[in-house]
């Protein structure tokens, strides 16, 4: 194994930390890049949280993103994204808190997803005076938010009768396909994306043009072919162990890691690390990390604050390890910031903004 993780300083660095590598994310921008140009790209927040990579982001030409919460998109705007996607239907008190948001910076095209008339007529009451753009939510399949693909035009109509909003297009997100096989990933989005486009092709018209944003990342490279479709994977700009392993048709690099240590050696196999499931997303199964430096580890216990491996190596109390997490977006969250290493150093910390809050 390449051991380009490690960092030369690890003694000034407390575990455990998250750490991201900013060149190796910027490669991951150029790899999305080659794939849809800036102007097709709109990428998830919702895997970093961090203002640094929206920088990056924006330096290789991209202005659009798509975010979970208000705070990310609080934090989107701040970082100067021109124009933003809260793909997440606001309902009760979040209503107004986006309206605050909208009014703080005027400069930023803001926009969020509807599903249903209740929310819509929410929606349309606060926004009456100064409108905002809406996507359609529609469900291709994953079932998870968003109506039938029948149903669009009917909705799609009622909500141009609607003060306060510009229905800009529809949103379908695929997040139900994940199959390894190329070939049934790509036939599973032709099925979830053909009445999507159908649909479109129904309302477009001479003087209307209708958008679709689409898809996550292991339908990226197909989105990407369709005209006219925006894509908005998140996890390719720091990847991880999850995703490498099981898309290993996509490009992309893994950019962060986590620094731990073995802090404890009860048997003369066991060792325990300082990364317990409050350091490391642990939503699914083990093994929910990798350890790179150690082939053989078998995990055998997972508590709040230690993670119990079995190894035939010999480890030393202290030593620093890397571990890459199966699923990053869920493992970003539960850090307040990142350490950012560039050529094997760790230097500066950027900010994640994981909380809820809205500073304005
Ligand atoms: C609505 C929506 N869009 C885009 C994404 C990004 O997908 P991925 O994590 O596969 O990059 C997600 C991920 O959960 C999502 O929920």
């Amino acid at each position: 194994v390449d051991h380009w993780f490690e960092i030369i300083n690890h003694e000034d660095v407390p575990s455990p930390s998250l750490l991201v590598y900013p060149q190796r994310i910027q490669s991951n921008i150029d790899s999305m890049l080659l794939m849809a140009p800036a102007a097709r790209l709109r990428p998830h927040v919702k895997t970093h949280k961090m203002q640094e990579v929206v920088a990056l982001c924006r330096n290789s030409g991209i202005e659009k993103f798509k975010t979970a919460t208000i705070a990310e998109s609080e934090m989107c705007a701040r970082a100067g994204a021109g124009d933003i996607l809260l793909a997440f239907q606001p309902v009760g008190p979040n209503i107004n808190r986006l309206k605050i948001l909208v009014e703080a910076f005027p400069q930023t095209r803001f926009s969020t997803i509807l599903d249903n008339d209740f929310s819509s007529h929410e929606l349309s009451c606060f926004f009456a005076h100064s409108p905002i753009d809406v996507w359609v939510d529609v469900d291709c399949g994953m079932h998870r938010t968003g109506i039938a693909p029948k149903f669009v035009p009917d909705f799609f109509a009622r909500l141009e009768t609607l003060p306060g909003l510009r229905v800009r297009g529809l949103h379908a997100y695929d997040g139900h396909i994940h199959a390894q096989d190329l070939a049934v990933r790509e036939k599973e989005h032709r099925e979830a994306m053909t009445p999507v486009l159908e649909i479109r092709s129904q309302l477009r018209s001479k003087d209307r043009t209708i958008e679709i944003v689409a898809g996550g990342t292991p339908t990226f490279p197909f989105n990407a072919l369709l005209p006219g479709t925006e894509c908005a994977p998140g996890t390719p700009l720091l990847w991880d162990a999850g995703y490498s392993q099981q898309y290993p048709d996509l490009p992309f690099q893994l950019a962060a890691t986590l620094l731990c240590r073995v802090i404890s050696n009860p048997t003369p196999n066991h060792y325990c690390l300082d990364l317990g499931h409050k350091a490391v997303a642990s939503e699914s199964p083990q093994p929910r990390l990798w350890l790179p430096q150690i082939p053989d580890a078998e995990l055998v216990g997972h508590s709040e604050e230690h993670l119990v491996i079995r190894t035939a190596l010999n480890l030393k109390i202290g030593t620093a390890l890397y571990a890459f997490p199966k699923h990053i977006c869920p493992t970003c969250a539960l850090y307040d910031e990142a350490v950012a290493v560039f050529n094997n150093l760790a230097s500066t910390r950027w900010k994640i903004h994981r909380g809820r809050a809205l500073k304005e």
